[in-house]
């Protein structure tokens, strides 16, 4: 059964963070919805110039265009040994689309990671955070700054800041998430299927957390940690 891994928490939390690094410890894909819809704006597509209103000023994009964009990406093929979701479910409409398209593919959620943050500290992250303009990979100014300024370690594309990490609009977001998605963990937590890990400290010490609370079988880790 593939391993299906789902990672929530408010904006800042670490999601985008820990994904990565999960998907490259399991080798399976990070599918993080803000990613591929950011790639729709930069393309000029016409999703692009339909989802940008909504993200800029930090609303969630209707439903029914993210479940459909998600049910694709499912049914690719790197998806056959597991995913892990970042910044999908959002919703409770969000969530019951995905069991229904589990069900679909005969497989299930393996469990559902929600970091934890308190509000200043992602209010932190979010001010100072610089994104890879072609790989997405987030450094901090001070928390976790590049080798180079303003250049990837990993791609050596040129950083920036997202359009929605400016002051106003990271309060609109937190208000969408407590709003919209945190009655999501009673969701999963109903489920049986819920693990909240505290998502402060180093890299290394959240992603061993989260290995360990969302009950990850040995044999699926397969590049040790340094
Ligand atoms: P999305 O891109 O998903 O943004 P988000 O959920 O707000 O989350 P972020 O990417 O801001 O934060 P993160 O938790 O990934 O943190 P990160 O690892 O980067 O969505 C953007 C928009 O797209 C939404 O507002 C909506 O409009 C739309 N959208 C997306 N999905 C949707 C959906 N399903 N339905 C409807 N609309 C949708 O880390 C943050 C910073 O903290 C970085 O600087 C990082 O270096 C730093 N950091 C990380 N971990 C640590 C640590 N342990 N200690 C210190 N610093 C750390």
């Amino acid at each position: 059964m593939p391993l299906n891994l789902i990672l929530m928490g408010p904006p800042g939390a670490g999601k985008g963070t820990q994904a990565s690094r999960l998907a490259q410890r399991l080798q399976v894909p990070a599918i993080s919805t803000g990613d591929m819809l950011r790639e729709e704006i930069r393309g000029g597509s016409a999703l692009g110039r339909e989802v940008r209103a909504y993200m800029d000023r930090g609303a969630l994009v209707p439903d029914q265009l993210i479940i459909a964009i998600i049910e694709g990406r499912l049914q690719r093929d790197d998806c056959s040994r597991g995913f892990i979701l970042d910044g999908f479910p959002r919703t409770v409409g969000q969530a019951e689309a995905l069991d229904r398209a589990l069900q679909q593919l005969g497989w299930s959620l393996h469990r559902v990671g929600s970091l934890t943050v308190p509000t200043d500290e992602v209010v932190k992250r979010l001010s100072g955070r610089r994104t890879c303009r072609d790989c997405s990979t987030p450094y901090h100014v001070s928390l976790d700054p590049p080798s180079r300024h303003d250049t990837c370690d990993i791609c050596g594309g040129t950083l920036q800041q997202r359009d929605d990490d400016h002051e106003h609009v990271i309060a609109k977001r937190l208000e969408v998430y407590a709003r919209d998605t945190a009655p999501l963990l009673d969701y999963y937590r109903d489920r049986g299927l819920l693990a909240e890990i505290d998502g402060r400290g180093k890299h290394d010490d959240v992603l061993a957390a989260l290995l360990a609370h969302l009950d990850v079988p040995l044999t699926a880790q397969t590049i040790p940690v340094a």
